[in-house]
Formats: C-alpha cells, structure tokens, sequence
C-alpha cells in the first residue's frame, strides 16, 4: 500500500475538519479515532474480518497481560517487582520485549550497552523518526507500571496503527532504553544519558562498579553486551535521528486521578539531583566508649538527614522535594558504634537554581556536622544535577491535538520524576503523555493503573505519532 497522491496539508486539513465534525456530532470515540486514522491513511480501516471491526481498538487484555508476564521477571516476590540492570531478570524483560517486536514486524536492533530499538520503516525512512519509548528496569520492591506502560503500551500503539491500516511516512520507533533507574551504578536514565551524547558519563561507564564490585563492562558482557570501552561512543544519537520523541507514562503522582482528568501533557520535566555523602569516624565498642570519647558516623548521618528536611521545606516552595534513600551503617552492628556512613541524597525542583542552593546548603551542613561531631567528611559528590527539560511546542499541539480528537480531557502539568525525556530532550523535540494512577502510587508493589486509562494513553500516542510521522 502506498502513501495517497494528495498534498499533505490538504490531506491533514481534511482529517481535521472531519474528525472535528465527528467528535461535534458525539461520534463513540473509538469511531473518531478510526476516522482520523481513516484520513491519515487514505483508505478505510479494516481489519479484513467479518463482523464489528476490531481495527482501531486498543487490545487492553492482550496489553494487561504483557505486563502481567513482564511483571514475572522479578527478583522480590509479587506483586513487588524488582528488575536491575543486567541481572538475568532484565535480560529476560529484554528477550521478551524483543520477541514482541519481532512479532510486530519491527526491525529490532540494539546498541553497544542494550538500547533495544524496534523500528517500522515509513515510506521516507530518511528523514528522522518518530520515537517513543521508556524503561523496563524496575527499583526493588516496586510495581509493575512504570516505564512498562510506556515500552508495552508503545508497542501496543503501533500495532494499532497496523491494524488500522496506516502507513507511516517518518519512521515510527520504539525504545527500550537501559537503565532508567539508579540502582545499580548510580546513574538514573544511563542509556538515553549517553544516547544524548555525553562525554563524561562515556567516560566514566569505563571505570563505574556497582556495590558488589563488579564493573559496568563486566555486567554489561554478562548480559550479552560484550563491548569495547570505545563502542560506548557508538551509542551517541546521529543528529536529527529523531523528529519527535513521545514518551506514554503513569502519572506517578495524584493530580489526575483526584481531578478525574484521563491525561495529563507534560510540559516540562523537573529537575534532578543525586548526591553521596560519607562520613568516617573511630567506631568502637558500644558499651565500652563512653559517651563524650565518641565520634559517630551514624549520628552525622542522622543529622545530615535531618538538615536536608529542613533546607527543602525552608526553600518556601512546595516544589522543592528532598529525599534520603540511602543510608548505610558499617559494620552494621547492634553492639558496634558506627564508624562509617554512606547517604545518597535526592534533590529536586522545576526552579534549577533553587534546587541548588538546597544542595549548596546540604553540602555547608555535611561540613559543619563533620567538624561539630569530630567526623571527616570523607565524600560530598554531585553525581548527577541535572537541568529540567521543557517539551517541545510542536509536539504538545500534537498531543492535545489527539486527545482532543479523542474527546479526552487533559491537563497541562509538570512531570516531578524523571524520565528517559529529560535527555532525549536534547537530541529531539520532546513530549509526555500522562495517565492517572491510582492513588498517585508509585515506586512500590500497590502502584496501579486501570485499562481503561492505559487504553486511553495508548490511543493519544497512537494518533500523536500518526499526526507526527506525516509531518
Ligand atoms: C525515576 O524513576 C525517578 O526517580 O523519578
Ligand atoms: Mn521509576
Ligand atoms: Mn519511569
């Protein structure tokens, strides 16, 4: 099948009219999805068989079930998922997520530290793709949403459009990206981080071990991704790979669901930073030393805690969040005084320059905790402090352009967590798709999104891609 003969913005215009006339006219949303995909493709819908057409229906069975079979690659029991990076549970989510594309007819490829990329070629494969995409690594004892939704729900997505009969013109692609989460080296959103073209972080995956030791390369061939430390720059995006870059995503927060608004566009994404701190002291026997002969580690860290608290509730904005994630005690002994202290501090804000002085702050108070408690200060490292993104106009208009051919409610918002976005950001137009999840859970086995709201988030993506791929 080939792309129709009329000029493109005849044919965009059209759709628009008669997908607007539709929703006017109170059309089932299913109907006008169907029409608007009718007139992007030039030729009715169909799936060929007898009886209603399934064409433009998103299979929100077929779609709970993948991530229900995802969701059993997991190192803690259910309905807990645990996935980390490299681990023999994510290099299973990997085979799976690569068997669907197979499946789909996609050409599958993946770079040198496992950016699985899934591609359906349009009829102008030259010119740069419309990607999506998310993450399937999972943080211990989390739930089974976030960042699945947005790899199955994008895959989901463009069988849809295959069904529908449509005929991209730029290349749609899907990205299951590595490591969107910090467990295990650190470093949040590590593959679209050095898809983006950084340097430093290509530099520093040659020396990174994770707590155990083992090295980032070690980890990576263990997983089958045996590379030479130089192929790490292979993996920096060619410019203008891509046109557009949407990612589909559980809220992760409450707004929506309280609101009773099926999808949120994001705007702009908030801004990140991760920070460890260590602190040393002499340790010693705890019935032993007394009291006023102690230096503590552990207590340095308690109040380091403590100080974090209250520079984030003092910056006066209700934006800036701070959190102690980790913190380790060594030796980790009842009768032990702590003689050693790890904290791994997250800061953030959509106000960059209040985010740092929060950690300009964090960092004066490490300082005076250390000397007031005859601790050294052994480590205060900015691992990551990352700007915000903003997402690109032109994909916003797309996105509310598809809901509101969908009759769907939205709401302009920010996203607070990070997501692989915040980097693709800067090699490609960005935009965020949002779908309540109940209660605002997230990062935690309760996390929960319905399948009517991941069908929804399916259809706005399928039709913003559609739209975006003619462009
Ligand atoms: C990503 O999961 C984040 O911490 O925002
Ligand atoms: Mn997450
Ligand atoms: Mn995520």
């Amino acid at each position: 099948m080939t792309m129709m003969s009329e000029p493109k913005a005849s044919r965009l215009l059209l759709a628009v009219l008669l997908v607007g006339a539709a929703a006017a006219a109170g059309g089932h949303d299913d109907a006008v999805a169907r029409r608007t995909m009718e007139e992007f493709a030039g030729f009715p819908a169909s799936d060929g068989g007898e009886g209603p057409s399934t064409a433009f229906r998103v299979d929100s069975e077929g779609l709970q079930r993948q991530i229900d079979e995802l969701a059993s690659f997991s190192d803690s029991p259910a309905p807990s998922v645990t996935r980390v990076l490299y681990s023999d549970k994510d290099v299973q989510a990997r085979r799976y997520i690569k068997g669907i594309m197979n499946q789909l007819g996609l050409a599958v490829r993946e770079d040198a530290v496992g950016n699985i990329f899934g591609s359906w070629e349009g009829s102008e494969a030259g010119l740069g793709a419309v990607g999506t995409g998310s993450h399937v690594d999972a943080i211990p004892f989390s739930g089974k949403y976030d960042g699945v939704l947005g790899v199955l729900g994008a895959l989901e997505a463009i069988s849809l459009l295959k069904r529908s009969g449509f005929q991209p013109k730029r290349s749609l692609e899907v990205i299951m990206f590595t490591s969107e989460e910090p467990t295990r080296f650190g470093i949040s959103c590590l593959g679209s981080r050095l898809m983006a073209g950084i340097e430093e972080l290509a530099q520093s995956l040659r020396k990174v071990v994770d707590n155990q030791n083992v090295s980032f390369l070690d980890a990576a061939e263990s997983a089958g991704y045996k590379m030479d430390p130089k192929d790490l720059q292979s993996v920096f995006l060619k410019k203008d790979s891509y046109s557009a870059f949407i990612e589909l995503h559980i809220e992760q927060g409450p707004i929506l669901e309280k609101e009773g608004i099926p999808i949120g566009i994001v705007t702009a994404i908030a801004a990140p930073a991760s920070t460890t701190v260590e602190f040393e002291g002499n340790g010693g026997h705890a019935g032993a030393v007394l009291m006023p002969a102690r230096n503590d580690a552990g207590l340095a860290a308690a109040e380091l805690a403590l100080a974090v608290e209250k520079h984030v509730l003092e910056s006066g904005s209700i934006d800036t969040v701070g959190t102690v994630g980790i913190l380790q005690l060594h030796p980790g002994a009842i009768n032990s005084i702590p003689s050693k202290s790890h904290l791994e501090i997250d800061v953030r804000d959509i106000d960059e320059k209040r985010r740092n002085d929060v950690i300009e702050k964090i960092r004066r108070s490490a300082t005076e905790i250390s000397k007031n408690r005859g601790v050294v200060l052994s480590e205060f490292k900015i691992v990551n402090q990352d700007p915000p993104a903003l997402s690109d106009q032109s994909v916003v208009e797309a996105m509310e352009f598809a809901a509101k051919q969908l009759n769907l409610e939205y709401k302009k918002m920010i996203s607070r967590a990070y997501h692989d976005s915040l980097f693709m950001a800067r090699v490609s137009p960005m935009g965020m798709i949002f779908i309540p999840c109940y209660k605002g859970y997230s990062h935690k086995p309760e996390e929960y999104a319905s399948p009517e709201d991941m069908t929804n988030g399916v259809k706005v993506l399928a039709l913003t891609m559609a739209k975006l791929s003619l462009e």
